[in-house]
């Protein structure tokens, strides 16, 4: 099947000028607290919607932001599941960290994924069975253990249910790794697992639109991603998220239970 993997980098490139372009932001609030939208989302998620389409006019479309058209959830063919910008409070704030991220699933599996940072011009492709690439670079991830790296994690004002556990094993972290960190930016974050950037990648909720681009390529590139039990990561509603090296992934998982069962 041609997934028309060029074309679809070309639409993100695009998307990515749109956001640098983007002069005032007005600001909205959406449910909970710090959560924010800006017109801005809901221009790029258009934008994306409408190219895709022209390129996959049988193709379904979950995004974050509400347009015409758009699921919440999987469609049984393909399904587009977007994220116009991950990254909204360092875009507010003018961060100049955030991104564009794309996957696409057939049914309930992950068949592509392209992320790109118009900021640092940072593209990371990748299709099922075909690897992962940054900037056209092959993704073939060391297996480092969590002593030999940086750590990541997110968090979310307005998800802060089991903040302290999260805070807690983080602690634990900072003593075990070089260093941690919390980019403001899941996707971005996720996609650094599978560039060997960072090491692992924790948070305790996130949106499959958060993440199902950067899992196509942490697999394509040789890592793991499940939830922080170890389950299965879910395309059809929020879940947590555990990423690494399969060295980082084990022993944070091992980290996780034995700290739940104390
Ligand atoms: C958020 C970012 C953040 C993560 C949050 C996400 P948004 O997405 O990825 O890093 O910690 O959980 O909701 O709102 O910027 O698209
Ligand atoms: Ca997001
Ligand atoms: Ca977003």
């Amino acid at each position: 099947m041609n997934l028309h993997a060029d074309e679809i980098e070309s639409i993100l490139r695009q998307a990515g000028k749109l956001l640098l372009s983007s002069q005032a932001k007005q600001v909205e609030k959406k449910t909970g607290d710090a959560n924010f939208v800006t017109e801005w989302d809901v221009t790029i998620q258009k934008f994306l919607q409408e190219k895709l389409s022209e390129l996959f006019p049988e193709a379904a479309f979950f995004g974050e932001e509400d347009t015409e058209g758009n699921l919440h959830g999987l469609g049984k063919g393909y399904t587009f599941i977007i994220d116009p910008i991950d990254g909204s409070t360092n875009f507010i704030f003018g961060y100049r960290h955030s991104c564009i991220s794309v996957a696409l699933a057939l049914g309930e599996e992950l068949v592509a994924g392209v992320v790109y940072n118009p900021y640092s011009e940072e593209l990371f492709r990748g299709q099922k069975g075909q690897g992962a690439y940054l900037n056209g670079q092959r993704l073939v991830m060391e297996n480092r253990e969590v002593s030999r790296g940086i750590v990541s994690f997110g968090c979310a004002r307005y998800q802060a249910t089991d903040i302290d556990h999260l805070f807690s094993v983080v602690k634990e972290l900072f003593f075990r790794s070089l260093s941690i960190r919390d980019g403001g930016s899941a996707a971005i974050d996720l996609c650094r697992v599978s560039s060997g950037s960072n090491v692992a990648y924790l948070e305790l909720k996130l949106q499959p639109y958060d993440f199902a681009a950067a899992a196509l390529l942490i697999r394509e590139a040789g890592g793991i991603i499940t939830q922080l039990d170890g389950s299965p990561v879910t395309l059809d509603q929020p879940c947590s998220i555990l990423a690494g090296t399969p060295a980082a992934h084990r022993e944070i998982l091992d980290l996780y239970s034995s700290w739940q069962q104390s």
